[in-house]
């Protein structure tokens, strides 16, 4: 079966094709970062116009470059939930007019459930094919999800962020330190030479849960200590800060997961969202799973951001158990994943 899926709940523009859930015959993304650079973040309404501009080139790509014809295109797919409200609705109108002029059936998938599904197209020699039940880390510049996989479609949160996603933590803090938007990439090679214990920063509290975060709390300890700093006209190593911050955040991620891992035995942990391409998050993630015996899976650096394979890929398994849309599918800026 192959699907042709659109994504556009942020500042990508991706359309994928992708055969039985697993291959991806074609897969592209066309960012927006350079424009949104300028204003050191996501401007929405730019965001959308851009989508606007550029979806029928992006689609028509993806068609070419799987030399599949719409024709042979058996199933439409849309991110419709969460995301910018002005960018989904392009891509969700679009592939409500698609679908109205061929008759395909259209499949509405969950942004953080196509993160997950991301790991359904890793193809490793030496890994079998990742299949539900699994425990999966979600980490993206809005969510930060602890979620057991029960199935494809079948899905509970475990642990959640309390406040601030941790990718939104690293790019305020890689702002803050002068770093260019999306900041996580560079601060994670920053880090890379700098020394992690050059800093002490606080690790929050979360009452009344073993598997919730926050991570609000570290974010401003370290804008702070840089404010601070340049008031007093004191220099810092910003390597080092980098690095001091990466660890605090890595350290809450890992020893969370873990722990709901261990709780619930698990056998296979995934990563998935745009921080899963972090460096120290999974060279962490590989030591500690192989000294706890536990499979684990992350996707390829060019499937962990944002990209349509990941929703060809799961559109496949909601096409399966029914999840199937009218043409009165619309948009929604919130939805849970379960
Ligand atoms: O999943 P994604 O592409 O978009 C959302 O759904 O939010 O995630 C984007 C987030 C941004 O916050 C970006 O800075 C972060 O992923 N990110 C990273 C790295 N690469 C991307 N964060 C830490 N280390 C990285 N290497
Ligand atoms: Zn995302």
């Amino acid at each position: 079966m192959k699907i042709l899926a659109v994504e556009t709940s942020c500042d990508e523009t991706a359309a994928a094709v992708v055969r039985d859930g697993r291959h991806m015959l074609s897969n592209v993304v066309a960012s927006q970062v350079e424009e949104h650079k300028l204003y050191g973040g996501v401007v929405p309404e730019i965001a959308s116009r851009r989508h606007a501009e550029i979806i029928s080139d992006v689609v028509r790509q993806a068609l070419s470059d799987a030399n599949t014809p719409v024709s042979d295109i058996d199933a439409l797919a849309v991110t419709h939930a969460p995301g910018l409200i002005g960018s989904l609705l392009v891509g969700v109108n679009f592939q409500k007019g698609l679908a109205l002029s061929t008759g395909l059936p259209l499949i509405p998938v969950h942004h953080l459930r196509s993160h997950i599904a991301a790991n359904y197209l890793v193809t490793k020699p030496e890994q079998p094919l990742l299949t539900p039940p699994f425990l999966c880390l979600v980490v993206s510049g809005g969510h930060s999800h602890i979620v057991n996989v029960r199935d494809y479609t079948s899905f509970a949160v475990l642990g959640r962020t309390r406040d601030d996603a941790v990718g939104e933590c690293y790019d305020k803090v890689a702002r803050t330190m002068g770093m260019p938007y999306p900041g996580g990439y560079h601060l994670d090679s920053h880090a890379a030479s700098g020394n992690a214990d050059a800093f002490k920063l606080p690790r929050p509290h979360v009452e009344g849960s073993l598997y919730d975060f926050s991570f609000s709390g570290l974010k401003t300890a370290v804008i702070n200590l840089i404010h601070n700093a340049s008031q007093k006209g004191e220099s810092i190593n910003y390597n080092d800060l980098s690095a001091s911050f990466q660890q605090t955040a890595v350290n809450m991620l890992v020893e969370n997961t873990l722990r709901a891992a261990k709780d619930i035995k698990a056998k296979t942990i995934a990563l998935a969202g745009g921080v899963s391409a972090n460096s120290a998050l999974r060279s962490r993630m590989v030591q500690e799973c192989r000294r706890l015996g536990i499979n684990l899976y992350f996707p390829p650096i060019e499937l962990c951001g944002d990209n349509a394979a990941m929703v060809g890929a799961q559109a496949y398994y909601e096409f399966q158990n029914g999840n199937i849309s009218g043409l009165n599918l619309n948009a929604y800026a919130t939805m849970e994943i379960d």
